[in-house]
């Protein structure tokens, strides 16, 4: 800024000059536009790229050491990395960190971003215990959808903290999980009725029921709003294309995030298309607000009466409670439909795999009789089929949305300045063979062996960074609990009622698409065979 102004007094002055002619100011133009090419060319030398160039040239000359710059890819000038983003990033900067051998820590800007990221556990480790790392950089994106006022990008401090607390209380705690139990159990079976439906045609595709299904869950559990799968409605259909579209807008790499000149232009119409889809979010979620408000609480336990009933310093305004509801329907829709893809497309393709689950429902529940959700905590193999997915096909790779350094801190030895985004890849460490054994091998038994230090106690809440899904520390994942119940129970009653086979004509294929989660690029499609007659 300072610098903009200095450049406006010096042309006015020169300009009141008499010597001042057409030719000299060509000549100051010219010299002006050597220096920022200069002063951007001195910024982008440095490991890193242009972000990191600029605070070590401007904020800190002289007082970082050299040997304590964080190694790193410089990218393009003024552009830095933005390039690394783009399709699959987590590939991409696992494969830099080792070309720069940077795997504890990486450097790179996007545009005007500073960016750290680690693909270690134990650098992961400080990242996620230290406070320091406890905000969000917000997007675009995420400020004009409303995400700012809602848990996954409120600004660390008591606002969060009260969302989180809340949400804690009413929506995630073991209580209220299983007093929804009853709800899951019902989607499963519409689930089976529908797969057995069309399955007996032939080829299915299952990821348009998965998302249906987890959407109808969520909206149970948030609106209290009770769908039939099979039959299709306007308020489902309207509410998945909404969050369709947030998600969109959310995955984007919007290139104005990180280059402000640009935000002016919007040249990728992502901030049009935010301005359509708000009001058409907020007219949805007021309406089911409005109803509610209308009908006094019966036995009805869904999160929007318990949102109208907080009261005191608690108590939400109206804009508030929409951006909380629309961002529950919105993280607890895609995650799981997504994982439950995964595992359904690794069960096809390991049928021996898929052969040893089914024998352990067979033991534990039997043929007679449907499986039930206290069942699962007997199904050793089951969960360990689940984590294996997650160790392989992480929904968030990038741990989906990054952390922001709220103050200067030390990482690894490394000075990290206040701003700085912080991410982690957790895509690459499960699949590093220093972490894992054979880590590209899809082996469960990996999770039930004695003799492994990844056993049966394995968590994967975020307690362990070689396998966090979740996240961890403050910010760690708080529907981890739900996702992972809900996960396991589909499944689990997915392949107790029908045996998974490939298609001829649609063999099963891993390619990934990363959008805000990682799905598969190619929906799968199976056959299946009824198994429980
Ligand atoms: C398989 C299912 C799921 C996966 C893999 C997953 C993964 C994640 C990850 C990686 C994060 C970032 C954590 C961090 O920064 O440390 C996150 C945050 C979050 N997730 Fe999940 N999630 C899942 C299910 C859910 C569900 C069912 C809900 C809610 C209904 C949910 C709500 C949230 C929220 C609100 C945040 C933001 C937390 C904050 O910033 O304080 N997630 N999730």
């Amino acid at each position: 800024m300072e610098t903009n102004s200095d450049c406006f007094w010096l042309l006015f002055i020169a300009s009141k000059c008499k010597t001042f002619s057409s030719q000299n100011s060509i000549w100051l133009l010219l010299l002006l536009c050597m220096g920022w090419l200069g002063m951007t060319l001195c910024f982008w030398l440095y490991p890193g790229g242009p972000a990191w160039g600029k605070y070590h040239w401007l904020r800190k000359r002289g007082a970082t050491k050299h040997n304590n710059i964080i190694p790193g890819p410089r990218g393009f000038p003024v552009l830095g990395s933005m390039n690394i983003m783009l399709n699959l990033a987590h590939h991409k900067i696992s494969a830099a960190a080792k070309c720069f051998d940077a795997k504890r820590v990486m450097a790179f800007s996007l545009g005007d971003t500073r960016v750290m990221v680690t693909c270690n556990p134990d650098v992961a480790k400080e990242i996620f215990n230290s406070s320091v790392f406890a905000d969000r950089p917000v997007k675009e994106s995420a400020y004009s959808l409303m995400f700012n006022r809602a848990i996954g990008f409120a600004p660390y401090g008591v606002y969060w903290r009260t969302l989180r607390r809340i949400a804690a209380t009413h929506l995630f705690c073991p209580k209220q999980i299983s007093f929804t139990e009853a709800q899951r159990s019902d989607i499963a079976s519409q689930m089976r009725s529908i797969i057995a439906c069309r399955g007996g045609t032939g080829e299915i595709s299952v990821r348009d029921i998965l998302k249906k299904a987890s959407l109808n869950n969520m909206m149970c559990s948030v609106f209290g709003s009770k769908y039939q799968l099979g039959s299709s409605n306007t308020e489902t259909e309207q509410l998945s294309q909404l969050v369709e579209e947030g998600y969109d807008l959310l995955g984007k790499l919007n290139w104005s995030d990180h280059l402000p000149w640009l935000a002016g232009l919007d040249l990728q119409k992502i901030r049009l298309r935010c301005t359509q889809l708000v009001p058409k979010v907020n007219k949805f979620v007021s309406r089911i607000i409005q109803q509610h408000k209308l009908q006094p609480e019966t036995n009805n336990h869904d999160f929007v009466h318990v949102l109208l009933s907080l009261t005191g310093p608690d108590r939400l305004s109206d804009d508030d409670m929409i951006a909380v509801l629309w961002e529950m329907i919105f993280r607890g829709t895609d995650t799981v439909a997504v994982l439950i893809e995964w595992i359904l497309a690794r069960m096809v393709l390991h049928p021996e795999i898929q052969s040893r689950v089914q024998a352990e429902l067979d033991e534990v529940v039997g043929k007679s009789r449907a499986l039930m959700e206290s069942d699962i905590q007997s199904m050793v193999y089951l969960q360990a089929v689940v984590k294996e997915v997650l160790r392989l096909h992480p929904p968030g790779p990038l741990l989906s949305w990054a952390r922001l350094a709220i103050t200067d801190a030390t990482i690894d030895g490394y000075h990290v300045p206040a701003g700085t985004t912080a991410m982690v890849n957790m895509w690459a460490i499960t699949r590093d063979p220093e972490i894992w054994v054979d880590p590209l091998k899809f082996m469960p038994g990996r999770f039930v062996s004695k003799d492994s230090s990844t056993d049966v106690e394995f968590s994967v809440l975020g307690s362990d960074l070689r396998l966090a899904p979740f996240g961890s520390g403050r910010r760690t994942c708080p529907g981890k609990t739900l996702g992972l119940a809900t996960v396991n129970f589909w499944v689990g009653s997915l392949l107790h009622e029908f045996e998974w086979v490939q298609s001829d004509a649609n063999p099963v294929d891993l390619t990934e698409r990363l959008r805000l989660s990682c799905e598969m690029a190619n929906p799968l499609k199976v056959k299946v065979q009824p198994r429980r007659r």
